[in-house]
């Protein structure tokens, strides 16, 4: 069902700092970073051949995001996001089979303005998943 990583998300106490390191020190092709407020982070795209890597910092005051970077000051890894063909129909078969869906199941537009939904790390080996629509 799951099909390509579409990127592995790293939460960063300091997105500028965490950029240059993926820009200047890696090498790397940096996107612009983009304020998401309904998901209450902003975002910078790290492309590389195979797949992305999403730098991610707090936005906002109830940012999803600030208890693990409260938990990890240095930041981390905190997502691996699967593409799906169906979104909906991945949601329904993973619900069927007794997976934890995060917020009240609907998806949302995520950083590609695409739909993403979250699944809770419990059910997947202690790794949150997002899905996203392919
Ligand atoms: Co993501």
């Amino acid at each position: 069902m799951i099909g390509k990583l579409n990127h592995v998300a790293i939460v960063v106490p300091d997105l500028t700092a965490a950029t240059a390191v993926y820009r200047d020190t890696l090498g790397a092709k940096v996107s612009a970073a983009t304020p998401l407020p309904a998901h209450g982070v902003t975002t910078v795209f790290v492309s590389l051949p195979n797949t992305k890597i999403e730098l991610l910092e707090p936005l906002g005051d109830d940012s999803p995001i600030a208890a693990f970077l409260a938990r990890n000051p240095s930041g981390g890894m905190h997502h691996l996001c699967y593409e799906v063909d169906d979104i909906r129909a991945a949601r329904d078969r993973l619900v069927a089979a007794g997976a934890r869906v995060l917020g009240n199941g609907e998806p949302k537009n995520g950083a590609h303005d695409r739909p993403v939904l979250f699944l809770h790390p419990k059910d997947f080996c202690g790794t949150l998943i997002e899905l996203e629509q392919a």
